[in-house]
């Protein structure tokens, strides 16, 4: 796969992002260890209620600049009560606009979570996904629910892990992409997601076809040179494609 312009060797890259982590590792442990919230919960079983810097498994390469509120895990290594506490925060959110494979889509990943006082506010997945445009795939870092409780909206939080999201696409993937309706679309573009121009398809079992539903719906954190006038298709997935 020819990178794209710009983009730097493999082995520097590999280096920078060994860099990355162990920056981002020894920062999110200096955060546990001034934080209230991760103080007063150490002693929990829960990797949402564990110091981030004491379980280095569940820390992925970020350059460390997150907010000291939120906690970053792999899917992995969440607990079966982290992930029902998770389950309960979108059923809540979503109010009943999901289902069992929405669920599946934010799986797989990275989870952001912003806790309060031992609970869980909101929380932002990125998982891997490969979309195709421009005659190459991207490896692509895809936003899935996004999620704030119903009580703590409007106030930033939604923003903070959008923002988190940025840096583990940055850390991990080549594109940043989402699926979103226009009033939560403008979350996004205020943080520089562009809305994809160009029709929208799938690479089905039964060949590449059109998603006309979801043109105008798709959004990317491009590098500089992607056209967004083109076609671009993302890999198939039970559910909704998008
Ligand atoms: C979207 C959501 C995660 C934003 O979290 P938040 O902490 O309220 O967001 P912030 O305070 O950082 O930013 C506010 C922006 O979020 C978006 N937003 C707020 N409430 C929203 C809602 N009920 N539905 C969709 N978007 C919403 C708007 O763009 C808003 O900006 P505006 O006030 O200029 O319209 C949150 O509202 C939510 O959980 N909504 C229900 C689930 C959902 O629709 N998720 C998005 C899926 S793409």
């Amino acid at each position: 796969m020819t990178p794209p312009s710009g983009q730097q060797p493999v082995v520097a890259q590999v280096a920078q992002v060994a860099q990355v982590a162990s920056s981002g590792a020894r920062r999110l442990a200096a955060m546990a260890s001034r934080s209230a919230i991760f103080a007063l919960a150490a002693s929990a079983s829960s990797p949402l209620r564990r110091p981030p810097g004491g379980h280095a498994s569940t820390v992925n390469a970020y350059d460390g600049a997150m907010h000291e509120r939120i906690r970053s895990a792999r899917t992995e290594g969440l607990e079966p009560e982290d992930l029902a506490e998770i389950k309960a925060l979108l059923d809540t959110a979503f109010a009943g606009r999901w289902d069992e494979h929405d669920w599946q889509h934010c799986l797989g990943g990275d989870h952001l979570l912003w806790v309060e006082g031992g609970r869980l506010v909101g929380q932002a997945a990125v998982v891997p996904r490969i979309l195709r445009t421009g005659g190459r795939s991207w490896r692509t870092g895809y936003v899935e629910a996004v999620a704030v409780s119903p009580n703590a909206q409007g106030r930033g939080v939604g923003r903070e892990l959008m923002l988190a999201a940025h840096e583990v696409i940055a850390a991990g993937y080549e594109l940043g992409g989402l699926c979103a309706g226009e009033r939560a679309a403008r979350l996004y573009t205020r943080l520089g997601w562009r809305r994809w121009a160009g029709p929208t398809l799938v690479d089905s079992p039964q060949g590449t076809v059109a998603t006309p539903e979801e043109d105008g719906n798709v959004y990317v954190l491009p590098p500089a040179e992607i056209d967004l006038s083109l076609p671009i298709a993302c890999d198939w997935r039970d559910g909704d494609v998008w």
